[in-house]
């Protein structure tokens, strides 16, 4: 007669028990990135994990899985969304599913270089572009710098546009990509970067554009013959959350994990340069591709040849965002 009672103390003294031992559980986070440790995102990610866990002790357990080990390019947004994953920092160009502002970033020959468009990323416009998948329920948290894209071929002659006439290019998944490379005569392929290397290697595609960073980290340089430093565009990213998770956290976290993210931005923007030109180099010493330099004359001519690409997407993008961007060069 004394059993159901006994047994309900029991579960309300276990309850008492355990319910301490489950409020200090900390929230994972995990935060999933397709590149590698050595560049500025990765550097980015394991800064932001640093500060996190630094601020928030025993709130938090930042989990970063780089180089697409968790989920690659196809699957990240996805993912975040279904809240499989927490954080991820995916490439400006990967985002045309989710907004077709964002597109504003790859136009080609937009920015003159990188401290340009950490301009436009701070101001106003840029800082709108953030919010600008709630919608969707993506809420941007930072922009993250790469830097400047450079174009590779397994050519020996990579100088002017007609030198990639006919030829097979990786692109993101972006159709203002797309056209970039179709204004060239050449022929772009949407592929995951975790298949970039191997594509480049067999010959399925010819040439690939990215950054310094990504090109030494990824191994390009040896799997083609000529980079060109063309700078005609911008790989940067926008860390971004569920918009929905980051809303339900509790105040204290919430403030944690933006103050952990201005300083990791900080710390990864500072950075993003060195690296690249550290990497610069390193292609260079290791002499398998070959660097080619370009002159004004030949910049002007893959900067016109690119044109068009413009006045295809102006409409989508927005003429005031265009002008903005503009504007930062100044
Ligand atoms: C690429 O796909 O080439 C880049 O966006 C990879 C990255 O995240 O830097």
């Amino acid at each position: 007669m004394f059993a159901r009672p006994l047994l309900a103390a029991a579960c309300v003294a276990a309850f008492a028990l355990s319910a301490p031992a489950a409020a200090q559980q900390p929230i994972v986070i995990k935060f999933s990135h397709v590149v590698a440790e050595h560049t500025p995102k990765g550097q980015g990610a394991l800064k932001f994990k640093e500060l996190a866990e630094k601020k928030l002790p025993g709130k938090v357990q930042v989990q970063v899985f780089p180089s697409s080990q968790l989920f690659g390019d196809a699957k990240e947004l996805e993912a975040l969304l279904l809240g499989d994953v927490q954080l991820i920092a995916p490439s400006l160009s990967k985002f045309d599913r989710y907004t077709k502002k964002i597109q504003l970033f790859d136009l080609p020959f937009l920015f003159d270089n990188i401290e340009a468009v950490d301009r436009f990323q701070s101001g106003p416009k840029g800082q709108e572009l953030l919010q600008s998948m709630k919608n969707r329920g993506l809420l941007g948290l930072a922009y993250w710098h790469n830097g400047m894209k450079q174009l590779s071929t397994n050519r020996d002659r990579l100088e002017r546009p007609e030198d990639v006439k006919g030829l097979k290019f990786r692109i993101q998944a972006s159709d203002v990509l797309e056209a970039q490379f179709r204004a060239l005569g050449a022929n772009p392929q949407k592929m995951a970067f975790a298949e970039v290397y191997q594509a480049l290697q067999t010959g399925v595609v010819d040439g690939q554009e990215n950054t310094w960073s990504n090109i030494y980290s990824q191994k390009f340089h040896e799997v083609q013959k000529t980079i060109a430093e063309t700078n005609h565009g911008v790989i940067d990213y926008m860390v971004v959350t569920n918009a929905k998770w980051w809303d339900g956290l509790p105040a204290d976290v919430k403030k944690g994990l933006s103050e952990a993210m201005a300083e990791a931005t900080a710390y990864a923007n500072k950075m993003a340069e060195d690296i690249n030109q550290g990497d610069r180099k390193r292609i260079a010493d290791a002499g398998k591709a070959r660097i080619q330099k370009l002159t004004k004359d030949d910049v002007a001519a893959w900067r016109k040849a690119m044109e068009p690409v413009w006045k295809k997407f102006e409409g989508d993008i927005g003429r005031d965002l265009i002008d903005a961007a503009l504007q930062s060069n100044k």
